[in-house]
């Protein structure tokens, strides 16, 4: 095999693997059908960047990149962070060695983003970039939805936080859990203040407002290393894999080191229902250090079946569906359960269960039953407004205090005209949720609301 020594750095490039020369080859147009089909692009030199000047310092030089489904020159690319939390130097602590905001998230042209890049012109490399998306600690695993064209994004996140608070743990070791994100322009996910949902860095405390940052649409667990993932658009697997998220795991923990199905709504939103294995049993050798094998990124193939990459031994996988050799249905994780919802999550909803409060009524019956599927996400989604999942204390303030530039609060004291009631009832405002809530619902509302909008 030819090294292809002339790409160099880490960035996107493009080559031609049937070249018989990495010179320019103006007698040669390789491309007859696709999108460079009849353009000048390959007699150019066979091995092109397509990409220049991407940094490649620090914790995270990979890069990874997808295409839109719709404009085939539109390219989105991981820019992974240099640092692990914005640490300052080694050995900082807080509060001087994590400044906020954090330069490397907010300043000039950030790390721990997705960058867009149009790549335009006759050749089709280079262009002009925009920030897509920032506060992402390490995209390595990035897929668009076949039709609704919905970028998801795999966030590899923090470590060692068990250094700074013991309790950030599970039965697998220390926390926070990898996420599923769904990506929107201009939305900002957290790094490196926020880690779960909603939860600051130990760094943060007292900091920062996790409100102002987007929570994932699923947790995963902690360490679990989402490096690749593809949408299943192949017809071999059973009808129950179409469209859904296939996801590889490389992390060495007992829930790392397998091929997952994601199941996913008609746009692509993970959290619809558990995480299911496809491949899994590379368990710890017999030293009992490393799992046998690590997945690193999966395709799909023009048949159906699948590629797998693994870098623990070297190996490419082909992966097929025999319908004669079992029903090809995924399985469900071995005990003990993955945990994808956080600690913090869990001691919310828990101490939430036994309160009997107005407004503990409203965030049980209400927010958490009709509202937080779209708006527990921070500002980018659903009107800039975040109501978290079993959060009482913070939703209740979030819906009772004024907004910025002079919009009051959706919710005031004994005001039954509350903008809140209004889009509830879809009264003068779009109604919230579509179809609106049940009278008793609405009325648990109005009670909170006639007896003065007390926090809980
Ligand atoms: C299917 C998704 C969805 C659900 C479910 C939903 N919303 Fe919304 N909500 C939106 C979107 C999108 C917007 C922004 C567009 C708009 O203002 O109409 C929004 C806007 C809002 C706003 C205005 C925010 C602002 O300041 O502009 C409020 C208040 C609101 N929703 C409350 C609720 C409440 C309370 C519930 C639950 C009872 C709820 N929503 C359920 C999608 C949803």
């Amino acid at each position: 095999m030819r090294r292809l020594a002339a790409a160099r750095g880490i960035a996107p490039y493009r080559f031609d693997p049937y070249a018989a020369t990495l010179k320019a080859d103006p007698s040669k147009t390789l491309a007859k059908t696709g999108p460079l089909a009849g353009s000048d692009a390959y007699k150019q030199p066979p091995i092109k960047l397509v990409i220049r000047g991407l940094p490649s310092d620090g914790r995270h030089p990979l890069k990874k990149f997808v295409f839109d489904k719709r404009d085939p020159w539109t390219m989105y690319v991981n820019l992974g962070t240099a640092s692990d939390v914005c640490e300052q130097g080694a050995g900082a602590r807080p509060p001087a060695g994590f400044p906020f905001p954090c330069p490397e998230a907010e300043e000039g042209s950030p790390r721990g983003s997705i960058r867009k890049y149009t790549l335009a012109g006759p050749d089709h490399v280079g262009g002009a970039f925009t920030t897509f998306a920032r506060g992402l600690r390490n995209s390595m695993a990035l897929a668009v939805h076949p039709t609704s064209n919905l970028l998801i994004q795999g966030e590899n996140s923090r470590d060692s936080i068990d250094k700074l608070d013991a309790s950030l743990k599970d039965q697998e070791g220390d926390l926070p859990h990898e996420e599923l994100n769904v990506i929107t322009q201009g939305t900002h996910y957290g790094w490196p203040y926020c880690i779960d949902n909603g939860t600051p860095n130990p760094e943060y405390r007292g900091r920062v407002d996790c409100a102002n940052y987007k929570t994932p649409a699923l947790l995963l667990p902690g360490h679990a290393a989402p490096l690749g993932m593809n949408f299943y658009t192949g017809a071999m697997f059973p009808a129950a894999y179409k469209n859904h998220l296939l996801v590889t795991l490389h992390g060495y923990r007992e829930y790392g080191h397998r091929l997952m199905l994601v199941p996913v709504d008609a746009q692509g939103v993970p959290g619809v229902g558990e995480p299911l294995d496809i491949l899994r049993g590379w368990d710890k050798s017999a030293d009992g250090r490393d799992p046998q094998g690590a997945p690193v990124d999966v395709i799909v193939a023009r048949d159906g079946s699948l590629y797998v990459t693994e870098d623990k031994n070297g190996d490419v996988l082909r992966v097929f569906f025999d319908a004669r050799l079992g029903d090809g249905a995924p399985m469900r994780p071995r005990p003990p359960s993955r945990p994808v919802v956080s600690a913090d999550e869990q001691a919310r909803c828990a101490a939430l269960a036994g309160r009997t409060d107005d407004f503990s009524r409203v965030q049980r019956d209400v927010i958490d039953t009709a509202c937080v599927s779209c708006h527990g996400a921070g500002p980018g989604y659903a009107g800039g407004l975040a109501l978290f999942k079993c959060d009482a204390v913070g939703n209740a303030k979030r819906l009772t205090t004024a907004r910025g530039g002079g919009r009051g609060a959706y919710v005031s004291g004994g005001d039954l005209g509350s903008e809140l009631l209004l889009r509830l009832k879809g009264q003068g405002f779009p109604q919230m949720p579509a179809g609106g809530v049940s009278p008793e619902a609405l009325s648990e509302v109005e009670t909170w609301i006639r007896a003065g909008a007390p926090l809980p």
